[in-house]
């Protein structure tokens, strides 16, 4: 079979160019990725199509997860950049561990299949996507609950996360990290990791800044990566509710935009790379995914629009989590500790 010679398009941007933040551990992460999550709306073919062509116009950053059900489609785009040439280390691919496979026994094989279907031999960062382990069915109702759901039990969430070390000791995967945690999940973790997360995926974008949770992950010398970056203006209506707010419509972001000459989406990607989170922006469509990334290269937003964005946050959660609630009579706020102290069981 003949394999094609991977090249960056001409309209593309050079990888080297694109800026990137340092770990503590020294390794350096691409500071914008690509969100592989196509949700109701795109096939998994359409996601690695999309993961292709991203490649092509320079991004070297996926953010995927076994939920997605499309890591054995992106699989074969790895496989078709690394045969023509790309090599392993240009890449950076994040995984997570699903819900249901929080048991001990669950971790590694649950990593074994995700290395498998995106046929590499190991992942740079791999997540506990969400603190419990409650298994939802994907695309399900926000009214839908697991009959076994269960609270935050920190002694039970670091056995899943001795297993993630264990993986980092096997060679499997290189970082190991949290996402949707809180601050007081977090303090837990941190006394009683023996392997520091390297990242906490969280949701960022203008009019969900969590400036205490953000300012932790950093002081704490996590890297914080920001999902739903452009507030994910057309995800189903099921994850909506009336006070969700349009960060794309915002008059600032708008007025910042039409200064710029740019979608205002890619104001929301330009806040958060200046601001120093990872932004994983999601798009099929190549001049979208295209613009996203040339904002990285080209003017940085001054001073003063970083401080208008500030000033623009609402607190508006978009992802909520109803369906991981554990008992009747709660919530959604209840999964995110907001008295400060973990939600008791
Ligand atoms: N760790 C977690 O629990 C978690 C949770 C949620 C998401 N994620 C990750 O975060 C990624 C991103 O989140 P998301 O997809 O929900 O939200 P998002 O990136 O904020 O929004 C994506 C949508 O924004 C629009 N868009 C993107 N770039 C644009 C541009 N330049 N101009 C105009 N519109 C643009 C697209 O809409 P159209 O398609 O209509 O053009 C796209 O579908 C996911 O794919 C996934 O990898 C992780």
């Amino acid at each position: 079979m003949e394999t094609q010679k991977f090249s960056i398009a001409p309209d593309g941007v050079d990888p080297k160019k694109v800026p990137q933040r340092t770990l503590y551990t020294g390794a350096r992460i691409p500071a914008i990725g690509l969100g592989t999550f196509g949700s109701d709306r795109f096939s998994g073919a359409e996601v690695a199509e999309a993961v292709l062509g991203a490649a092509a116009v320079g991004y070297r950053h996926f953010d995927c997860a076994s939920v997605y059900g499309n890591e054995h489609l992106i699989g074969q785009s790895f496989r078709t950049l690394l045969r023509g040439g790309l090599k392993r280390d240009e890449l950076w691919v994040t995984s997570k561990l699903w819900n249901d496979k929080h048991g001990e026994k669950d971790v590694a094989p649950s990593c074994e299949k995700s290395l498998k279907d995106l046929q590499l031999e190991y992942l740079d960062l791999y997540l506990v996507h969400w603190p419990l382990p409650n298994y939802h069915a994907p695309g399900c109702d926000v009214s839908s609950r697991s009959p076994d759901a269960k609270p935050y039990i920190h002694e039970n969430y670091m056995k899943t996360w001795r297993e993630m070390e264990k993986l980092i000791e096997r060679g499997l995967v290189r970082h190991i990290g949290t996402s949707n945690m809180t601050v007081p999940k977090l303090k837990l973790v941190l006394r009683d990791a023996r392997i520091k997360p390297a990242c906490n995926e969280m949701e960022l974008h203008p009019h969900f800044q969590q400036p205490e949770l953000f300012r932790f992950v950093w002081t704490s010398g996590i890297q914080p990566i920001g999902f739903c970056p452009i507030g994910s203006p057309t995800r189903p209506d099921r994850d909506k509710t009336e006070t969700d707010t349009v960060d794309i419509q915002d008059p600032v972001i708008v007025r910042i935009a039409k200064r710029l000459g740019v979608h205002p989406a890619v104001v929301c990607v330009k806040w958060a790379v200046r601001r120093g989170q990872v932004p994983i922006p999601f798009s099929i469509y190549r001049h979208e995914y295209l613009s996203n990334l040339q904002s990285t290269v080209s003017d940085p937003l001054t001073e003063a629009g970083m401080k208008e964005i500030a000033g623009i946050d609402r607190n508006c959660r978009l992802i909520k989590g109803q369906v991981f609630l554990w008992k009747d009579g709660q919530t959604w706020e209840d999964l995110w500790d907001p008295s400060g102290e973990i939600t008791p069981p």
